[in-house]
């Protein structure tokens, strides 16, 4: 029986369209070539429909998108709508409502990508951040007291519960055991300042690692990660760590692997629907204008088929990623790769070939 899998696709806003359009063209050649079938259906949702109809993400889109075997998703982001209104109500939304506990970001640099750190090569920087992606200071949780007055107080509050903080860890630790080069596991907190959350997090952590005792762990605050993951990036095998945190250092784990072109990540329900996505955003000044560097969705388009099982093509487009890389990109920024958006998506297709 041949495999068939459903994709919802949503484009979304700025660039979304266009690096999906060369997301799609690579998955349709893998699922040719693997011997497999990928059915898309596009879903409507961003800035161009809340502006149309004020809908941000309706409930009958949210059942739809519970039936389906992934997610892949382009960019949510519009510079005509105020910041906040699309990430919490799509991005962050969709994220709770489907329990895409973890996401995954893989930090690699791949071998034809210039070094962004002096003396730094591909087999220093390759590394998997393990970022738990319901909780945190994302629940949304606080609220003002006198807004607007000169006595006004803000609170926000990070939200830790002991199932999130297990299920985000015990995840990590799989990951670790199964992907690790390594098998080394380090969590990333801030355990002496925030005393409560991090509390939390390393006592959890010491009772999971009782039980793999084959992945050696540690522990380090999240801003001398921030140092190492420049100075010593080969130090790190899996890092596992909060929203927030893991917000921040993937970025920086972005430019350390060539920018946001590259940077590619996943929202991991391991039981249901997971969502995979380039973790750049929307980059307005670029959209429209077939410039933009397709492979980190193209990427993210690899996680998807790893998630869904068909490992061989997973593989294959990462490879053919590679040889783009080695033998064709320019730079990988917007604007200056030598190609086009399509070219890099046909590219890619045709070493896939
Ligand atoms: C990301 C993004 C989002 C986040 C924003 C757009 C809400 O920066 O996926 O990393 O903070 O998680
Ligand atoms: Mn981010």
């Amino acid at each position: 029986m041949s495999r068939s899998y459903s994709i919802a696709v949503i484009p979304g806003d700025g660039t979304g369209p266009e690096v999906i359009r060369e997301g799609r063209k690579v998955l349709a050649t893998a699922a040719s070539v693997g011997g497999f079938s990928l059915e898309f259906v596009e879903v409507d949702l961003g800035g161009d429909r809340y502006l149309r109809t004020g809908e941000i993400l309706p409930d009958s889109v949210l059942e739809d998108l519970r039936k389906v075997d992934a997610i892949y998703l382009g960019a949510i982001g519009h510079p005509d709508v105020p910041p906040g209104i699309l990430e919490k109500g799509i991005l962050l939304r969709l994220r709770v409502e489907l329990d895409q506990y973890v996401n995954l970001r893989p930090v690699r640099l791949y071998p034809g990508v210039q070094a962004p750190l002096q003396g730094k090569g591909a087999e220093d920087i390759d590394f998997i951040v393990v970022r738990e992606n319901t909780e945190g200071f994302y629940v949304g949780s606080g609220g003002f007291f006198k807004k607007g007055t000169a006595d006004e107080v803000a609170i926000q509050e990070s939200i830790n519960t002991r199932k999130g903080v297990e299920r985000l860890l015990r995840y990590a630790f799989e990951t670790t055991r199964q992907k690790g080069r390594r098998k080394r596991l380090t969590l990333c907190g801030k355990s002496n300042v925030l005393t409560y959350a991090w509390g939390l997090w390393t006592r959890t952590f010491a009772e999971i690692a009782l039980e793999y005792p084959d992945v050696t762990t540690d522990y380090a605050h999240v801003d001398a990660i921030c140092m190492w993951m420049v100075k010593n990036p080969e130090w790190f095998d899996v890092i596992a760590t909060d929203n927030m945190f893991g917000d921040i250092i993937t970025d920086l784990g972005a430019m350390i692997q060539g920018g946001m072109g590259i940077a590619a990540g996943a929202n991991v329900n391991p039981n249901g629907v997971s969502m995979f996505e380039p973790i750049g955003g929307s980059a307005p000044k670029y959209t429209g204008k077939n410039l933009i560097n397709p492979l980190a969705c193209i990427l993210a388009g690899g996680l998807m088929l790893e998630t869904l099982g068909e490992t061989a093509s997973a593989n294959a487009v990462e490879a053919a990623v590679v040889k783009v890389l080695s033998n064709d990109m320019k730079s990988l920024e917007a604007g200056r790769m030598g190609h086009t958006t399509t070219d890099v998506g046909d590219l890619v297709a045709r070493y896939l070939q």
